[in-house]
């Protein structure tokens, strides 16, 4: 028997159906009807004495098919029956072995777990990660995972969303056994051996469920660290509680309950927001003018130049990889500095235990300290990170040009400056590009690609799927003032300098927006990166400044007195020894003092405010951005948001959160900020547009995809 997405085959008496819906083997309609129909037909075949489960291609299954929920909660679908067709499975008398390879996530868990046995290739992963789609597992996982693998990993799986390694499977009892070699024979094999045996169901199992005493610290410590580390997030939460309800209820009465909480967060903003996320994330890979099939150049060896702050990081990052990397300073000394940093930074890793000091001795290794371009004309790429100077940079990308060989990709981690002027220093301008890491970019997920005038197709390519090995997430922006996230930072930060100075406390303006969920209050960010970046590009672009604009004055006075943020001890804030911030009374008075003397009177002002100032001034720097294209959707300027400054994931980015809001009214509220602070609260007239219209960032993404 077969349907176009199983397929249904014999070896000798052992039954073996193969899940064939590329590319994960997603449980989409039809997938989990097709294996229950298998299963009865199976049934009736006196034959068949045991069954294997496996997916075709290159992974088991990766879960319920994350496209159909949308079509749920808009009511084109009916609420999801996962449940009661993983009932029948694992009612079936004849034991049915689930083969693992890939990934056995969200629903291919609960599927495998509803099957009677488990066996694995060594490097399949399981794993719950639906909180990261801001839901819980909805057929039976919840309650099935605790009675396999015991209360506290089933917590931690399901309220962290990890996935684990086939050999933790094991140790945990979710597998029976790995499989080294072909995983089909290796199953059939098992299916063998336990054929005659009477299949064994997970939800008849209590042995692992714990005792009350036993369990009731589990549960705090769990809900505990979800409140912390997965700050104003639901599904966490939720999903403690349905395991709990594992420990308290028979398992019918849990898996109603599991359905229960699974709905409400289905249909919860948070949800709506991170599944965004999770397509979006894929979609900011593709680039509608340089097609998939854009020729990869090869990134086998690499050069950085300058061993800063940011230099250090980028050549760590490399390394990570396994890619070696020259790293290039002007002197002994700087290059000490730098090579000390990059080995502080390993040894805190392997202090932690994030690194075995092995690993981190290989990747030191495979970072070749140097003084001089020598070696250069043998690298593949190059990733400038000098000073930030036009002169110095040119400078450098004319002696790259000369020494590199011809097809090394030339990149420059600059933050600010044009791209093509960069590129104009050399004679292969198709060769240039910008990679802007973020900082500390051995963490930071993100990496804006910038495209410039020339840059080949090729090299694009290249630089999206090189971030990708580099575990970072890249996004192509175009080449603009600050690109896109620092150019819409700028407004953010604006406003939060204006709110300050129009009398809302420091403490409050940061506390606002970091119960918002943003991962800091922009005071503090400011702060953590050195108020003194901001004052000395202000300084050279003071030119460009309208006058009789307003502009935030508050940071300058800050530095002219020294207080450069953390690494002065002072800022916004006052820092100990070991940087734990407090307020600071005599930045207030001073702030007081300043308000006065430029003649802005104080007043109350409300936490909304604080938050539609701040969030509302990066959506219409947003809008302008894609407007002018230098942003290619929406969603892009989501994924830079979440990924470099911050941005809670559960909220979707800015763009996503102003759709959800209505363009209408953020439009009708940056129209009374523009009546009442001025031109710098202009509205971008996409935002007009598209709120006059009644429509969204997200429709006008898929209008312009489709008319491209
Ligand atoms: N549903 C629908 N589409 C999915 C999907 C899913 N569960 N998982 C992946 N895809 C799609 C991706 O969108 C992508 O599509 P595209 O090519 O059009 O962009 C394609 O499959 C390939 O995915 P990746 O690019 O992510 O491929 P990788 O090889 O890098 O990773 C993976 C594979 C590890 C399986 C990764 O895709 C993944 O983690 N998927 C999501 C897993 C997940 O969250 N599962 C839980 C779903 S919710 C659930 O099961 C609820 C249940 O409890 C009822
Ligand atoms: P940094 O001051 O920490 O390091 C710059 C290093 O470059 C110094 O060690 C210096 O000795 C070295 N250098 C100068 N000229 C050189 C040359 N000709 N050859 C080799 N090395 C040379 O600066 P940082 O912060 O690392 O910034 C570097 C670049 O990264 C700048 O363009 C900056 O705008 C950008 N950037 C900085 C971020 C940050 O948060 N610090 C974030 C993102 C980008």
């Amino acid at each position: 028997m077969s349907n176009n997405l199983l397929e249904v085959s014999r070896d000798g008496e052992i039954a073996v159906i193969v899940i064939n819906n590329p590319p994960v083997n997603a449980l989409s309609p039809g997938v989990p009807e097709g294996i229950a129909e298998a299963i009865e037909s199976i049934a009736q075949d006196s034959q068949v004495k045991a069954v294997v489960l496996m997916g075709a291609g290159k992974t088991f299954v990766a879960g319920a098919d994350i496209k159909e929920f949308g079509k749920i909660t808009s009511g084109q679908r009916s609420r999801p029956g996962l449940g009661q067709l993983l009932a029948k499975l694992e009612d079936s008398r004849k034991p049915v072995v689930a083969a693992i390879h890939g990934s056995a996530f969200g629903g291919g868990l609960e599927l495998a777990m509803a099957a009677h046995y488990r066996v694995a290739s060594p490097t399949a992963q399981v794993g719950q990660p639906e909180v990261k789609l801001g839901i819980i597992p909805g057929a039976g996982g919840t309650q099935r995972l605790p009675r396999l693998a015991g209360v506290a990993k089933a917590v931690e799986m399901c309220a962290e969303g990890n996935p684990i390694k086939a050999s933790d499977a094991l140790e945990f009892g979710i597998a029976d056994r790995l499989i080294d070699g072909d995983l089909r024979a290796g199953a059939v094999q098992f299916a063998r051996e336990i054929s005659a045996k009477p299949a064994p169901q997970t939800r008849a199992r209590s042995e692992k469920l714990g005792t009350p005493d036993q369990n009731v610290a589990i549960f705090a410590a769990a809900r505990e660290n979800a409140r912390s580390k997965q700050r104003g997030m639901n599904a966490p939460l939720a999903a403690i509680d349905a395991v709990e309800a594992a420990t308290t209820m028979p398992f019918e009465q849990g898996c109603e309950y599991e359905q229960k909480r699974f709905m409400e967060c289905l249909f919860s903003e948070q949800s709506k927001g991170l599944i965004h996320v999770f397509f979006g994330e894929r979609e900011v890979a593709k680039i509608p003018d340089v097609p998939k099939d854009t020729p990869i150049l090869p990134v086998g060896n690499v050069a950085v130049v300058g061993a800063g702050t940011m230099g250090g990081g980028i050549a760590m990052v490399f390394a990570n990889a396994g890619i070696p990397v020259l790293l290039k300073e002007v002197d002994q000394p700087a290059l000490d500095r730098g090579l000390a940093n990059i080995t502080k930074n390993y040894d805190t890793s392997v202090s932690k235990g994030r690194l075995t000091q092995r690993s981190a001795g290989e990747r030191l290794a495979l970072i070749q300290p140097t003084l001089s371009f020598d070696d250069f004309d043998d690298v593949d790429m190059v990733v400038e990170a000098v000073f930030e100077g036009m002169e110095l940079k040119k400078q450098v990308f004319a002696e790259l040009d000369r020494v590199c060989k011809p097809g090394a990709i030339l990149a420059s981690n600059t933050s600010t400056l044009n791209v093509d002027e960069i590129a104009s220093a050399t004679s292969r301008p198709e060769f240039v590009i910008g990679t802007h890491f973020f900082s500390p970019a051995n963490v930071m997920r993100l990496l804006e690609i910038v495209r410039g005038r020339g840059t080949s197709k090729e090299v694009i390519a290249t630089c999206m799927q090189l971030s990708k090995k580099l575990g970072k997430v890249g996004v192509l922006v175009g080449n603009c003032m600050g690109f896109v996230g620092n150019r819409m930072f700028g407004p953010y930060r604006r406003e939060a300098q204006f709110l300050v100075e129009e009398g809302a406390q420091i403490e409050a303006v940061d506390q606002v927006l970091f119960d918002f969920g943003m991962a800091m209050g922009p005071l503090a960010t400011g702060d953590l990166a050195g108020l003194d970046v901001g004052w000395r590009i202000r300084k050279e672009y003071r030119h460009l400044q309208n006058p009789g604009v307003r502009q935030p004055f508050a940071e300058d006075k800050l530095c002219e007195l020294g207080r450069f943020g953390q690494k002065t001890g002072a800022g916004w804030y006052k820092y100990d020894g070991r940087r734990r911030a407090s307020s600071d009374p005599a930045v207030a008075a001073l702030l007081r003092e300043w308000s006065a003397q430029a003649g802005i009177p104080q007043r109350e002002i409300s936490s909304e405010e604080i938050v539609d100032r701040c969030i509302y001034a990066l959506v219409n720097e947003g809008a302008r951005i894609l407007e002018q294209g230098y942003a290619l959707r929406a969603t892009d300027i989501d994924i830079i948001y979440l990924y470099g400054y911050g941005f809670p994931s559960y909220r979707g980015g800015p763009m996503w959160y102003a759709d959800r809001v209505g363009l209408d009214r953020v439009c009708d509220r940056i129209c009374e900020f523009h009546r009442q602070f001025g031109a710098l609260w202009e509205p971008a007239p996409l935002l007009k547009q598209l709120a006059s219209q009644g429509k969204t960032f997200s429709e006008f993404q898929t209008e312009r995809g489709a008319a491209a």
